[in-house]
């Protein structure tokens, strides 16, 4: 729809007064300069002779046009929030257009003579009838226009359809049904409307489209800040969620200045179910938009998710250090006001788990905020205690957590290294979750943390590497997967202790596994990760008995031959290793290796 009535204008609800203002100003004008033309046509056709041409039906319809026009400036200005515009913008200019080829019409009749006046008004009558037929739909419209802003009490939405929208049922409903959420007096009405866009959103990407570009998501924002009811709060925090689901349409919620709404929103929140809601629209803007999801961290929206996540766990001295767990957030739980069930105090967990999942991946400043909190602690309990979905959000918010800190050496040093106590309790799941979890979802994520965290360990540290040198004879191949990059983790050249942590995995009897994992699999990137890592345990300790028995050499001579064309990078390495081998495995005559760590 063209809107050349009026210049372009921020989503409306979320004026500052005197903006506010401003706004209603322009809608005035535009009206004002709508009755201007109506009223001049009702004078201009009064004055044709009905002898040149009957324009009484056009006066008439002119006529009712101002009234109804004078009805909606009315309406307009007794309006407190900022008024809903966008079908009144399309309607009025399809309107003056409408008004505009009238007044042609009249003019042309009025100064019309001659001995042609005959001829013409045969034509001029079918122009009449078509002329009036338009005012008539801008006169249903327009009433259409009232009955949605000023309903009869009770009448609910307005489903039937203005003639502009008669193409585009859905516009109809969909303006109808913002302009209830943004004006309705009766919180039921707001309630409905707002689940009738999630219904509508709910069926296809266009119906999404339009209730964003029509500006649907200001007047959601502002029912769910209102919190009138948690009802209409969680109406609210559900719709915007099915809207929400691409970065086009997420950037209009930014426009609106969603995050900072949501956050606050969150912060005064009272009830479960409404935090549940709103933090699973969080997770969803965060999930989609990297902006977005460092946005909420520099909203703080960390500390309230981290507070529901903490609520009722204990901790014992000796991890937490002694602090009161709350009082180290530094965030005021507002009292919950209704009681809620387990289930919804355990949907409550799963949901910030899940955020908490979402805000970290890949970012270092919110997994800085996430870290200063005593987050990791409460982490480690909720993976000892919990199980299934929120047992598996935990290790995946820990997992991304260990991944960002692997690139960090701050962040792991300050928060990870495994003599601090919440990093060691932390360690004592993950090593429970490798060696008594059957799970995968559970494994895999605990052995990749692990090998995030490869670097932080010292050489001594025995507890770790026995486990993960056990599952690379798993029967399932994504846990063998894992551990082998793990295990790459840890004897890489970067690995300050990549001998001593070699000369393990060799003593828990690491190369047949190694070997056993490469003949089963039949995935040439992931043959390359077994030979890295054959090629690194032959750098570091060439001269052990195991990868002599193990046939080592001529694996990775194999190896050498079949994969470098495709792996060029690996050349090197994979040549580095034969010469090492060589020199103590065959007695050969080969210079002692100058390679080493
Ligand atoms: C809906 O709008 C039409 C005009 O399009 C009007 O005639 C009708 O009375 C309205 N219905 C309600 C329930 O307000
Ligand atoms: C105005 O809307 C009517 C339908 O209500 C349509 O038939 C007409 O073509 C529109 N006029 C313009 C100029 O868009
Ligand atoms: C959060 O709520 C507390 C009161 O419960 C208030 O003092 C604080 O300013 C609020 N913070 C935000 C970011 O809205």
């Amino acid at each position: 729809m063209a809107n050349t009535d009026f210049p372009p204008q921020p989503p409306s609800s979320i004026l500052p007064p005197t903006t506010m203002v401003q706004h209603h100003k322009t809608i005035q004008q535009s009206l004002a300069l709508q009755i201007l033309l109506a009223d001049r046509l009702v004078k201009s056709a009064k004055e044709v002779q009905p002898s040149k041409l009957d324009c009484s039906d056009l006066a008439k319809l002119a006529t009712q046009l101002a009234h109804l026009l004078r009805s909606t400036a009315r309406l307009v200005s007794s309006t407190t929030a900022t008024f809903y515009d966008r079908p009144l913008r399309s309607i009025f200019s399809n309107l003056s257009l409408n008004l505009e080829r009238a007044q042609t019409l009249v003019r042309k009749c009025k100064h019309r003579s001659g001995i042609l006046r005959q001829v013409f008004a045969i034509t001029t009558t079918a122009d009449v009838r078509k002329v009036s037929n338009l005012l008539e739909s801008s006169i249903a419209d327009i009433k259409w226009l009232l009955s949605v802003f000023a309903p009869d009490d009770n009448a609910g939405v307005n489903l039937s359809l203005p003639p502009i929208a008669s193409n585009d049922p859905v516009l109809a409903w969909v303006w109808s049904n913002i302009a209830t959420v943004q004006h309705s007096t009766q919180l039921k009405d707001r309630i409905d409307a707002a689940n009738s866009l999630a219904s509508l959103a709910g069926d296809n990407d266009r119906n999404k489209k339009m209730i964003v570009e029509e500006d649907g998501i200001p007047p959601l924002l502002k029912l769910l800040k209102d919190g009138s009811s948690p009802e209409s709060q969680i109406a609210a925090a559900t719709t915007l969620c099915t809207l929400a689901t691409d970065r086009e349409k997420i950037s209009a919620f930014v426009r609106s200045q969603a995050i900072s709404t949501i956050v606050q929103v969150l912060n005064d929140s009272t009830t479960i179910v409404v935090r549940t809601n709103v933090i699973n629209l969080v997770s969803r803007m965060a999930g989609i938009d990297s902006w977005v999801q460092e946005e909420f961290g520099r909203e703080n929206v960390i500390r309230p998710i981290v507070t529901f996540l903490a609520n009722d766990i204990v901790l014992d001295d000796s991890t937490s250090g002694g602090f009161h767990l709350s009082s180290s957030l530094s965030f005021h739980n507002r009292k919950e006001t209704e009681p809620a069930s387990p289930e919804e105090k355990l949907n409550l967990k799963i949901s910030c788990a899940r955020a908490l999942w979402v805000l970290s991946k890949g970012s270092l400043s919110n997994s800085k905020k996430i870290t200063e909190t005593k987050a990791l602690i409460c982490l480690a309990k909720l993976i000892q205690h919990e199980s299934q979905e929120l047992q598996i959000n935990c290790l995946m918010t820990v997992t991304e957590l260990a991944a960002v800190a692997e690139s960090n050496a701050e962040l792991r040093r300050q928060v990870l290294k495994p003599n601090l106590p919440a990093a060691r309790t932390l360690l004592d799941q993950l090593l429970r979750v490798v060696n008594h979890e059957t799970n995968p979802k559970l494994v895999v994520p605990a052995i990749t943390t692990i090998g995030s965290l490869a670097r932080t360990f010292p050489a001594k540290e025995t507890r770790i590497l026995g486990p993960l040198v056990s599952k690379l004879d798993h029967e399932v191949s994504d846990v063998t997967n894992e551990a082998v990059m793990a295990l790459t983790k840890f004897v890489c050249p970067d690995n300050f202790n990549c001998v001593e942590h070699s000369t393990a995995i060799l003593e828990f009897n690491g190369v047949p596994r190694v070997m056993g994992f490469l003949k089963s699999s039949d995935n040439i990137k992931i043959q390359v990760h077994g030979l890295k890592l054959l090629c690194y345990l032959a750098l570091h300790v060439p001269n052990s008995k195991a990868l002599e028995e193990g046939g080592v050499l001529s694996v990775i001579e194999g190896g050498a031959r079949s994969i470098v064309a495709q792996y060029p990078e690996m050349k090197e390495l994979l040549a580095k290793a034969v010469h090492h081998l060589k020199f103590y495995q065959a007695g050969s005559h080969a210079h002692k290796p100058a390679f080493g760590v």
